[in-house]
């Protein structure tokens, strides 16, 4: 299948009457999951309100794909309907045994190694279809797979799918802790992404740890390439005596360069003939009924509330973070429309790096007297040069896992950022900004690696880093070595007036500007390696 069939207004034709919608099955990223009954059947109903145009086209794309999806492993369509013209309601079959990151959290329920390689299975023959059908699903992770009351997995959410294009750059798009470094990297990527992510998930499968900065475990970061601690792979699945071939073929999967890792359909053979060697499992199969279930639901949405408020209180720079899921949504169409802008520019330069080109130094001058609230045109004339830097970069995002592309300004507090030039110029309040004095910023360690700048400030989530991260993904080497010299001269700058070489004041009061968070560390530390 080289082209999907679109899905177009007239197919949401499900007459909504005619389907009952009750309790509440889980929330992912964009939407809320209810139980629900449809011609006699249960049914899923995954809701989300449309907030613009271009978010409707959005979710066309997932139901173009969702709709194509005939195979086994993925959760089967069935018809899609509209409530007050901006809210999309997608019914899909009901999987009673609710997703696979609930099942592996549950540790009361024993779990033995051929149920759980025949849970891998499933997963990668649905991939190994979708890849024969050239789509990527670009978000495979154990919250996207639902289990069938017989203990057989079926992936959803085909939000991220897309058919796949070498020739051009693709959304950096998915969720970081199953990512594969070349995303993570604004690199050309292709279907291995899904192979690395069922790595990942191959991992939790077996430890039943969840990646990521909560339980430390395959917490990857950019100076070691994004990629996994192979050691730390080894000892965690020792400590649960996890049989040792499994561990090689999650190394496989999750191995640095895409093009060693396996494909779906060899993942599919090997697993299909270690199954057959493994003794009968000792452990009961779980049960995955719904009844069964809904107790524990109600305990994991009552936690997963908690855990909200949790969030809430601790604060965040990232104003999306804080917003209802409908207006996070709005990103994930900005983050398509990067990606054709990518594409439209990258085509237009025949150049291979991300990025929309540059609009390059525009003088700054709108962003000097925002810094300084009241200050004169003689402080932005005492500015060094170098500090007037502005150009397109890529900010990763917070709790939406996208990037967003954002209209950067070097000053002489540290960066700020914009949602474009325009707004800048118009005088609109900055999305934000990073101060040098809570800075670290790391070059690119990897050929073709993004530069970073840390901040002392927790993500939204709190649980994925511990500092939040900014990738400074600028759509060229050279651009790239622009920036982080900028950065680098200004915070040389700020350090002087600081010490009292320059004008420290002013460089103080605006250090103090929007800063609610008492409970920054002050990192204070600048180390560039590299240039680009
Ligand atoms: N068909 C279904 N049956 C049972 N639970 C489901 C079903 N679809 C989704 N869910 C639950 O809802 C969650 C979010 O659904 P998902 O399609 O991944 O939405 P999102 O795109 O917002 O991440 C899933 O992780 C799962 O817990
Ligand atoms: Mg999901």
């Amino acid at each position: 299948m080289a082209s999907l069939k679109p899905f177009t207004p007239s197919d949401f034709n499900v007459n909504p009457k005619s389907v009952q919608i009750g309790e509440e099955l889980g929330k992912g990223n964009f939407s809320t999951v209810y139980k629900g009954m449809f011609e006699g059947r249960q049914v899923a109903v995954k809701r989300q309100e449309i907030v613009d145009n271009d978010l409707e086209r959005y979710l066309l794309n997932e139901l173009a794909i969702l709709r194509q999806m005939k195979h086994e492993g993925c959760v089967k369509f069935y018809g899609a309907f509209k409530t007050d013209d901006k809210v999309v309601n997608i019914l899909t079959e009901y999987l009673e045994g609710g997703d696979l990151r609930r099942l592996l959290q549950d540790k009361a329920v024993p779990l033995g190694w051929k149920f759980r390689s025949k849970v891998a299975i499933g997963c990668a023959r649905a991939l190994a279809y979708m890849h024969s059908l050239q789509l990527i699903h670009r978000d495979i992770k154990t919250e996207n797979v639902l289990m069938a009351a017989d203990g057989s997995p079926k992936l959803c959410d085909f939000g991220f799918a897309r058919l796949w294009d070498k020739t051009k750059l693709m959304t950096m798009c998915g969720t970081d802790e199953f990512m594969a470094p070349e995303i993570m990297f604004g690199m050309q990527y292709d279907e291995k992404v899904d192979i690395y992510s069922f790595g990942i998930m191959l991992a939790e499968i077996l430890t039943r740890k969840p990646p990521g900065k909560r339980e430390g475990f395959l917490d990857r970061n950019a100076g070691e390439g994004f990629n996994v601690n192979m050691e730390e792979l080894d000892r965690e699945t020792q400590v649960v005596s996890a049989p040792a071939s499994l561990v090689l073929l999650t190394k496989d999967c999750v191995a640095a360069e895409s093009d060693s890792r396996l494909s779906a359909s060899d993942v599919v053979a090997w697993l299909d003939e270690f199954v057959k060697e493994l003794p009968a499992d000792k452990e009961p199969a779980p049960a995955l009924s719904a009844d069964a279930i809904k107790e524990k639901l109600l305990q994991y949405l009552a936690q997963e509330k908690k855990d909200e408020e949790d969030d809430e209180k601790e604060g965040d720079d990232d104003k999306g973070s804080q917003k209802p899921r409908t207006e996070e949504a709005k990103h994930r169409v900005e983050a398509a429309l990067t990606e054709r802008d990518m594409a439209l520019s990258q085509r237009k330069d025949g150049g291979e790096s991300p990025g929309k080109k540059s609009t390059g130094s525009n003088g700054g001058s709108g962003i000097f007297s925002m810094c300084f609230p009241g200050g004169s045109g003689r402080a932005s004339a005492q500015l060094n040069k170098s500090l007037e830097m502005s150009g397109w970069v890529t900010k990763r995002g917070g709790r939406i896992k996208t990037w967003k592309r954002r209209f950067m300004v070097i000053t002489p507090i540290g960066i700020v950022y914009f949602k474009s030039p325009e707004d800048q110029h118009a005088g609109i309040d900055a999305q934000g900004d990073i101060l040098y004095e809570t800075m670290t910023a790391v070059a690119g360690v990897v050929a073709n690696a993004v530069p970073t700048v840390m901040t002392g400030k927790p993500n939204s989530f709190g649980v994925h880093t511990e500092k939040r991260t900014y990738y400074i993904a600028a759509p060229s080497s050279e651009e790239r070595g622009k920036w982080i010299r900028a950065i680098s001269d200004g915070h040389r700058a700020w350090l002087d007036r600081k010490n009292g070489k320059g004008p420290k004041k002013q460089a103080a009061d605006a250090g103090k500007r929007n800063r609610n968070d008492s409970n920054l560390s002050s990192v204070n530390k600048f180390d560039l390696r590299a240039s680009s």
